[in-house]
């Protein structure tokens, strides 16, 4: 994208951009993992860099009622109807949350699967979450001029591909810049492809060019042909996907994005993760006086009813907080588990997600009463607890875009140990012989060997408590805050605005 920079205004200042997110999960309101977290934090961040900005989200079950009712909604998708509602979540001066509230696909369990099995409607509900946000868009009087249309996930991949697909439909945005961001290329949106004429998505959708993934229709593979600009969430990602290895098939798709496709490291929201402030901690503490930590940790064993006496206090504790699935590397800890166990440490594990990884972890817990503690569930507020309470934090994950937990680790003084992949390998510095300003562990081998090597240098640096603080004051020092991943999505917006000019000059 040489000289594709746009000139900045006269006065030398960048003019305010009116900037649409649409995602299927967003933090405080629905959260299963970190997109929540990114969909919350990143338009608060835009919006401090002064500009305006419109989240769209579903309104599932269980979500807080919402605020004004914006107006009655109606989709149309082939020859099928359905009604709802638009309401505001939140509001402020130059911030807005918005709701689609069709109460036959979202208000029921699960975001997205039930049970282990994906919700047979999921690409009705979301192509309706797409023209929910579209048909706001066209009727919203105070949305003001939107220039970016910035769309997560397969979950919103249809959106720009719409707007691309019918300018004449949808004209208060058929001008914006197009710019989609993927969380996971795990998650492709693959839908058998009648599901074109059911929906009536249109000629186009499923063509090699647009939407056609290996005879099936991909929501995600629509977003990244349609957009201006694609992002994913961190440098290394971007780097890895273009490679078989990590590109999920996806990696000829993606590099024939070429240079338009770039990494942007996700931030923390660090007003909800602190540990100065955080509400969920029994002792809140900060990189200047850590003792509060301890305190945390005994509340922490006593949680998850394991031993709290001075021998457990002086053990270090391992935590993971983790959606478990192939990803995170679950099956490598189960695989070393006998050697793991037999290191002199104590173990919490918070998680969710495919059952006989669920299943395999309790086992290990009820072998081993007393080193290892397993909840099953969805608990925001004892994953802070975790965060705050463990020594050292292990995510041993397969591939991972970002990650955020290594981030909230740092920041909470619990070192981190990773396998050097994605956002994990932008944000560890390993610790080594050369090392400088190292902050956790790193390891590089998808092994169980890897892993143990890794866990049992880790725990013989903890033994030497200088240079363990040194560890810790390394992590809570680094700057994790929104500010500088949003300036970055900012350069390119306007990349993606300055495309979107050239496609309407050609
Ligand atoms: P991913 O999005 O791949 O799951 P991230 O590290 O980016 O991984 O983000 C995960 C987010 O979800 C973090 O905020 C983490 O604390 C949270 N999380 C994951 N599993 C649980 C759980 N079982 N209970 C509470 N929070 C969880
Ligand atoms: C995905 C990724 C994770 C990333 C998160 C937010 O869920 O698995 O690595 O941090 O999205 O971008």
């Amino acid at each position: 994208m040489n000289g594709s920079r746009p000139r900045k205004s006269l006065a030398g200042r960048t003019p305010r951009l009116g900037v649409l997110h649409i995602a299927s999960e967003a933090a405080p309101w629905a959260k299963t993992g970190g997109l929540a977290d990114v969909v919350g934090a990143l338009p608060v961040a835009l919006e401090t860099l002064g500009h305006r900005v419109t989240t769209v989200l579903p309104l599932y079950r269980g979500m807080a009622l919402p605020g004004a009712e914006i107006r009655p909604l109606e989709i149309t998708l082939g020859t099928r109807r359905w009604r709802g509602s638009l309401h505001v979540l939140a509001q402020g001066a130059t911030r807005r949350v918005v709701a689609v509230d069709v109460p036959e696909w979202y208000d029921r369990d699960g975001l997205y699967a039930q049970g282990g099995r994906d919700h047979p409607d999921n690409a009705e509900r979301f192509a309706g979450l797409a023209q929910a946000a579209l048909n706001f868009t066209q009727d919203d009087g105070d949305a003001g001029r939107i220039d970016i249309v910035h769309a997560h996930d397969w979950q919103a991949g249809l959106v720009p591909a719409l707007i691309r697909q019918q300018p004449s439909r949808w004209t208060r945005v058929a001008r914006a810049g197009l710019v989609m961001t993927i969380h996971n290329l795990a998650y492709q949106g693959l839908f058998p492809k009648d599901v074109v004429s059911r929906l009536g998505l249109g000629g186009d959708m499923f063509t090699l060019a647009v939407g056609e993934f290996w005879d099936q229709l991909s929501y995600l593979k629509c977003g990244i042909a349609s957009s201006d600009m694609v992002t994913t969430v961190s440098p290394s990602y971007a780097r890895e996907t273009v490679q078989p290895e990590f590109g999920f098939a996806f990696d000829g798709v993606l590099h024939a994005v070429g240079d338009r496709y770039v990494g942007i490291l996700n931030g923390i929201d660090t007003s909800v993760w602190d540990p100065a402030s955080d509400p969920f901690l029994p002792a809140r503490y900060s990189a200047g006086d850590v003792t509060g930590k301890r305190h945390n940790k005994r509340a922490l064993l006593e949680h998850f009813g394991l031993p709290v006496g001075d021998d457990a206090l002086s053990r270090p504790v391992i935590g993971i907080v983790s959606r478990l699935v192939n990803q995170k590397g679950c099956d490598l800890v189960l695989a070393s588990a006998e050697p793991l166990m037999a290191l002199d440490a104590t173990w919490v594990v918070l998680g969710t997600g495919e059952s006989h990884y669920e299943t395999a972890f309790k086992a290990l817990a009820a072998r081993f009463p007393s080193r290892m503690g397993v909840q099953i569930g969805f608990d925001e507020g004892v994953a802070h607890v975790i965060e705050a309470g463990a020594d050292l934090f292990l995510m041993p994950s397969r591939f991972e875009p970002c990650g955020l937990n290594q981030m909230y680790s740092l920041r909470y003084g619990t070192v981190p140990v990773v396998r050097a992949v994605g956002g994990l390998d932008d944000t560890v510095r390993g610790y080594g012989p050369r090392a400088r300003r190292a902050n956790g562990f790193k390891f590089h081998e998808a092994t169980p060997d890897a892993l143990l090597r890794a866990m049992r240098q880790a725990l013989r640096v903890y033994h030497r408590p200088d240079r363990w603080a040194a560890l810790m004051r390394e992590g809570m020092s680094d700057d994790h805050s929104w500010g500088p991943s949003a300036r970055e999505y900012v350069k390119v917006y306007r990349q993606a605005r300055y495309a979107a000019a050239q496609r309407w000059a050609e």
